[in-house]
C-alpha cells in the first residue's frame, strides 16, 4: 500500500524505535519526535497536510482539558503557521489546578493556540459551528482524536513501518482505543501487508459497544478512502477489562504499571491511555514475547495526575 502520493506535513521523526523491553516488543510512538510526541503526530501529518494543500490557514479541534491530541495539534499548527482554536471540553470530573492548568493544558497555550474551555459536547459543537460560519473554507475541522478517514492513514503508515522492522509475525498488537483511529489504521495496514496479527484495542474512553461502533465506522471509511476491502472481524478484538471508573480516571493496575516501568526502565506511561493498555498485556512470558505494545505517548498528562501518583 503506497501512501506517498498523499499530501503530508512532515513533522515527526521516523521510523520510531521498536525495542525489547523485558521480553516485550514496544513500538515507541511516544518517541515520534515532535511536540512531546505520541500517536497524534502521524495522524496530523496527513490531516494538516490535506489542510495545507487546500490552502486553509485556520484549524479547529476538540478534546478533554488534558487532551494529547489538542496539544499535538497546537504544536503542529505552530510549526505550519496555522491558527488553532482548541476547544477544551470538561469531560473529566476534575476542577483542580493540576488538571485544568498543567500538562497538556499548559502546553496547548504555550504552543500558541487560542483555548476555549466549554462545559460539554453540545457547547463544543455550537462553538465550532460559530467558527465555521465566521471563517468558512479557510477553516479545517479536525475531529476529536484526529480520527477520520484521513487521520487513520497515519497509522496505516505505523503498521507498514512496524512490519518492516519485525523479524516475525506477532500474535497480537496491543493499543489503547479511544477514538479508534490508531487501531483502525493498524488493522488496515496489517491486513494490507497480509500479516496474521490480531490488533487488541483496550477501551479507555467509551463502553465496548460504543467503541466497536466507532471502530467499524472508521474501518469502513478509511478502507473506502484507500480503495481496499474492509478487514475481516477476526483481525481485531476489543477489550474493556481496564476501563475501570471511566475515561480520565486512573486505575490501580495502571498506576502500578506506571511506577514499575518508570522505576525499572525509565519509561513513562500515562494514566489515561497507555497505562491501562499496558495493564491488559498477557502475563505469560511466551505470549508476551510474541506481543507488540504500541506505546502511544501521553507523558505530559502525568503532571496533571501527580497527586494520584505520589
Ligand atoms: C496517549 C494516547 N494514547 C492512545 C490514544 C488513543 O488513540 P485513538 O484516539 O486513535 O484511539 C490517545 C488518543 O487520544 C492518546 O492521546
Amino acid at each position: 500500500m503506497d501512501l506517498s502520493d498523499r499530501p503530508r506535513a512532515h513533522l515527526g521523526v521516523w521510523p520510531t524505535p521498536l525495542q525489547d523491553v523485558d521480553g516485550l516488543w514496544m513500538k515507541r510512538e511516544d518517541l515520534s519526535g515532535f511536540g512531546f510526541g505520541g500517536n497524534k503526530v502521524r495522524k496530523l501529518e496527513f490531516l494538516l497536510g490535506a489542510a495545507v494543500a487546500r490552502g486553509q490557514r485556520r484549524v479547529v479541534t476538540f478534546g478533554a482539558l488534558q487532551s494529547n491530541h489538542v496539544r499535538a495539534t497546537a504544536a503542529a499548527c505552530a510549526r505550519l503557521g496555522l491558527h488553532l482554536d482548541a476547544i477544551a471540553v470538561q469531560a473529566v470530573p476534575r476542577t483542580d489546578a493540576d488538571y485544568t492548568g498543567s500538562g497538556n493544558a499548559f502546553l496547548t497555550e504555550l504552543f500558541g493556540a487560542t483555548r476555549h474551555v466549554v462545559a460539554d459536547d453540545d457547547a463544543a459543537g455550537a462553538l465550532a459551528l460559530e467558527l465555521m460560519a465566521e471563517h468558512g473554507d479557510d477553516l479545517a475541522v479536525i475531529l476529536p482524536g484526529g480520527s477520520d478517514r484521513i487521520g487513520v492513514l497515519g497509522h496505516v503508515d505505523t503498521a507498514l513501518e512496524l512490519y518492516s522492522q519485525l523479524e516475525f509475525d506477532p500474535h497480537e498488537i496491543v493499543v489503547a482505543a479511544s477514538t479508534c483511529g490508531t487501531m483502525a489504521g493498524l488493522v488496515i495496514g496489517l491486513a494490507a501487508a497480509e500479516v496474521d496479527t490480531v490488533v487488541r484495542g483496550v477501551c479507555v474512553y467509551h463502553s465496548l459497544e460504543q467503541t466497536e461502533a466507532q471502530l467499524r465506522d472508521l474501518l469502513a471509511q478509511a478502507s473506502d478512502e484507500l480503495g481496499v476491502p474492509v478487514p475481516d472481524d477476526d483481525r481485531w478484538v476489543l477489550d474493556d477489562s481496564q476501563l475501570g471508573d471511566g475515561y480520565g480516571i486512573p486505575s490501580p493496575a495502571g498506576l502500578a504499571e506506571i511506577h514499575r516501568l518508570a522505576t525499572t526502565r525509565g519509561i513513562a506511561l500515562d494514566p489515561v491511555y497507555t497505562a491501562k493498555a499496558y495493564a491488559a498485556l498477557p502475563g505469560d512470558p511466551e505470549l508476551r514475547r510474541r506481543t507488540v505494545f504500541l506505546h502511544t505517548g501521553g507523558g505530559p498528562s502525568l503532571f496533571a495526575y501527580r497527586s494520584a501518583l505520589g
